[in-house]
């Protein structure tokens, strides 16, 4: 590899300039992007390039063929504008890491920036130059398949992990030869649909959207993110990607943004399918009148934008601004100095940098749920024998996960490869899937699973949800395990050989019917390239696991919503006040322990809180101070506290949490909000101090005034472990 230097300007573009030159229809093609057809081009795809109708091709990673025809969109068009090119790199390109749930539940935002230019170096090097990434929508509804996609329920991680990936793909310069354009989306709310069906409405108050779903994007733009797509969501009566408050209104005047706005696929010509427009006529002008710069996949613009100007629908003015957006993309990702890619820059798919950061990735995302007795880590010593089960123990293509279209899975390593690579003839290893796939009923593969199970010191089942049950549109009513693994588990728990659960999965499980048939569970997520080698470095304690959940895991999926930073309600529930099925059964009046708000046939808590996870060693949390207990607007308070590891033999690392609830508002505000955390290693027995500054900035909130404030009151802390941490201390906020 010979690492290239970043390209100097030739002289600098003048967008004005150009689009002073460019005809209507010049001018239009820089407003769409298409989906490139199979080689050999047709012609009139070529023909769109050389004349300027097509100013952004997507899904076309062959080095050789992109170059060519960015040499016919620079060389042979009249005015040498040279083309985007996009392409979907979610979570890796050949190199897969962890889906993006799993990355924020690292709760490391620089090693997942290291994640992300890694991404985006292996799709430069294939003249990729814009990805459609981070998804930074807020998800809390594990029914979603795209909650995989996502950095999970909480406004604060999700925008710490916005900013890391925009820098990440991104890097310092957009410009350098190995790094892309990010793509912020899905503008905005997307998360929200109803009962977690992909592309269903959302309804979101104003206050919630300010609050909650749009954050994560003022984050991302001030990261410098060159692009946002709008969402395919009806928001609140009009579709995102023809809604003026949204697209101008906040976005544009309200936060100054200057990038572009793609539409989703097809979503343009899809405002008439939502009812919002009679025809794709109408479609196009709402679309082009919301500042929606490029349309995806559709090509009414093409067909309607001329018209529309010409009846005086859309000015020539609205049509430059979009056209300079473009251009401007453009400008800052240096491809008018440098449009081609010369793989021989780029370090191989499979280079040994990139592999080892997937797995650190993959280690650190990992979640320990449950440890009954210390299973684990398991000694080699006392596990000569192990039954490796379950119809994920060997999947290379299942453990990549959602959205992997380029992802290599001849370089995946599987637990059971990686098993057999570790511990070779010292110990015997038996494999039997039990199920052939993860939504499969037969039980006849149970059997050899038993009798596995039943010769062997301990059994390794990894169940979970195939590649396939996750992602976009594929969400699910019921999210226990799916098939008959449940069953599958419980037989072989009944052999009563210790049994350690791994969970592949893109999103939240609910396990009550499983949960006591495993002494230990490690929640792997989809885990990328490398699930196998980061498995077995922390089953066996070469690695401690660290990683912390960024979403609740619900007892029922009755419960959903169900997310930490909830509001109180006039009527919360407490131990008291709870009515369980059993007590009304009994007869019990509920009045007589009062009406609060809770399922009578479900706990109220959840089954593993946000920002929950174990490690093989202990820590204890003392000494909370507060540097003040008063402040005013503009300054900041310290909050610090102490943390031991307590355990005698494992070192580990705690993600010490900060937590705020603001106690009266103007609005309603929630029981409490993440408000910073820091990872913290911790030798066996040694102790840290770990202070966090909180400035009244991050108190501030959109208020019923209608802006962006902090309001003087009592504000309660806690630090801790995970967001039920109930050592804490109060300040005032002075007026
Ligand atoms: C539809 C998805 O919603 C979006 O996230 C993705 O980037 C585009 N398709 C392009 O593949």
């Amino acid at each position: 590899m010979t690492q290239a230097p970043t390209p100097v300007p030739k002289e600098p573009i003048v967008i004005g300039e150009i689009i002073a030159r460019m005809t209507r229809s010049e001018k239009l093609g820089q407003l769409c992007i298409v989906d490139t057809p199979p080689a050999p081009f047709p012609d009139e795809f070529v023909e769109s390039i050389r004349t300027g109708r097509i100013g952004a091709i997507m899904n076309l990673v062959e080095p050789d063929q992109v170059n060519e025809l960015q040499r016919i969109a620079m060389e042979e068009s009249r005015l040498g504008i040279p083309l985007l090119v996009a392409r979907d790199v979610i979570h890796g390109f050949k190199t897969i890491f962890p889906i993006p749930l799993a990355q924020a539940a690292s709760w490391d935002p620089d090693l997942v920036r290291e994640c992300t230019r890694v991404a985006a170096h292996e799709a430069a090097s294939t003249g990729v130059n814009w990805t459609f990434a981070p998804m930074i929508d807020i998800s809390r509804d594990p029914r979603w398949g795209r909650i995989a996609e996502s950095f999970g329920e909480d406004v604060h991680l999700t925008g710490v992990f916005a900013r890391a990936t925009v820098k990440g793909l991104q890097g310092e310069n957009p410009a350098a030869f190995d790094t892309i354009a990010a793509c912020a989306k899905h503008f905005a709310g997307y998360g929200a649909s109803e009962s977690g069906r992909d592309y269903n409405t959302t309804n979101i108050p104003e206050n919630e959207l300010r609050n909650v779903y749009l954050p994560p994007f003022r984050d991302a733009i001030e990261a410098n993110v060159l692009s946002l797509m709008s969402s395919f969501g009806d928001l609140d009566g009009i579709p995102a990607t023809a809604n003026d408050h949204l697209m101008n209104t906040i976005l544009r005047k309200e936060w100054g943004f200057e990038g572009v706005v793609v539409s989703d696929w097809e979503a343009v010509p899809q405002l008439g399918v939502h009812g919002l427009t009679a025809d794709d006529k109408e479609s196009a002008e709402q679309a082009l009148r919301a500042g929606i710069d490029i349309e995806m996949a559709s090509m009414t613009y093409a067909r309607y934008a001329s018209e529309l100007i010409d009846e005086g629908r859309i000015s020539e003015v609205q049509l430059d601004a979009l056209v300079a957006n473009v251009l401007r993309m453009k400008q800052r990702l240096g491809l008018f100095d440098k449009a081609q890619t010369d793989p021989a820059q780029f370090r191989t798919p499979g280079h040994s940098k990139h592999l080892d950061l997937a797995k650190r990735a993959a280690v650190r995302s990992m979640v320990l749920l449950k440890n009954e007795n210390g299973r684990l880590p398991l000694r080699r010593e006392n596990n000569r024998s192990i039954a490796v089960l379950g119809p994920l123990a060997d999947e290379p293509n299942d453990q990549l996960g959602t959205w992997v279209f380029d992802g290599d899975p001849s370089l995946s390593v599987t637990p059971l490869q990686a098993l057999r690579a570790r511990l070779g003839e010292a110990c015997e290893i038996r494999h039997a899937r039990g199920l052939n796939t993860t939504r499969h009923r037969a039980q006849d593969g149970f059997a050899e699973a038993v009798d596995a199970a039943k010769s062997s010191d301990v059994a390794l089942v990894f169940l979970g949800e195939e590649a396939i049950l996750s992602g976009e549109a594929h969400c699910r009513a019921d999210i226990g395990l799916p098939g008959n693994q449940a069953e599958f588990l419980r037989a072989v728990h009944e052999t009563g050989t210790p049994v350690v659960l791994v969970l592949m999965t893109g999103r939240p499980l609910t396990l009550g019917d499983v949960i006591d048939y495993a002494d230990a569970i490690l929640l792997a997520w989809h885990p990328g390239t490398m699930a196998g080698p980061a498995i077995v470095d922390l089953l066996f304690g070469n690695e401690n696991p660290s990683g912390k959940l960024p979403v609740t895991f619900p007892r029922a999926v009755g419960q959903i919503p169900l997310y930490y930073a909830h509001k109180i309600t006039g009527r919360p529930p407490t131990p008291e006040t709870v009515v369980r099925m059993e007590d009304v059964e009994k007869g019990l009046p509920q009045h007589a322990v009062g009406n609060t708000s809770f399922h009578l046939d479900v706990d109220p808590s959840p089954l593993f809180p946000f920002g929950y996870g174990l490690s093989y060693a202990q820590f204890e949390f003392k000494d909370p101070v507060l540097d003040t207990v008063e402040i005013s607007t503009g300054d900041s308070l310290s909050i610090s506290v102490t943390v031991t590891n307590t355990s005698d033999r494992y070192a580990g690392e705690e993600v010490v949490q900060l937590y705020v609830r603001d106690m009266v508002g103007s609005l309603t505000r929630p029981v409490r909000e993440l408000k910073g955390f820091q990872r913290v290693h911790l030798d066996p027995g040694a102790s840290a101090r770990v202070t966090f500054r909180l400035t009244t900035d991050e108190l501030a909130f959109y208020t019923r005034r209608k802006t962006i404030e902090t309001e003087p009151g009592r504000f309660r802390v806690w630090v801790g472990a995970d967001s039920t941490a109930q050592m804490g201390a109060e300040f005032i906020l002075l007026p």
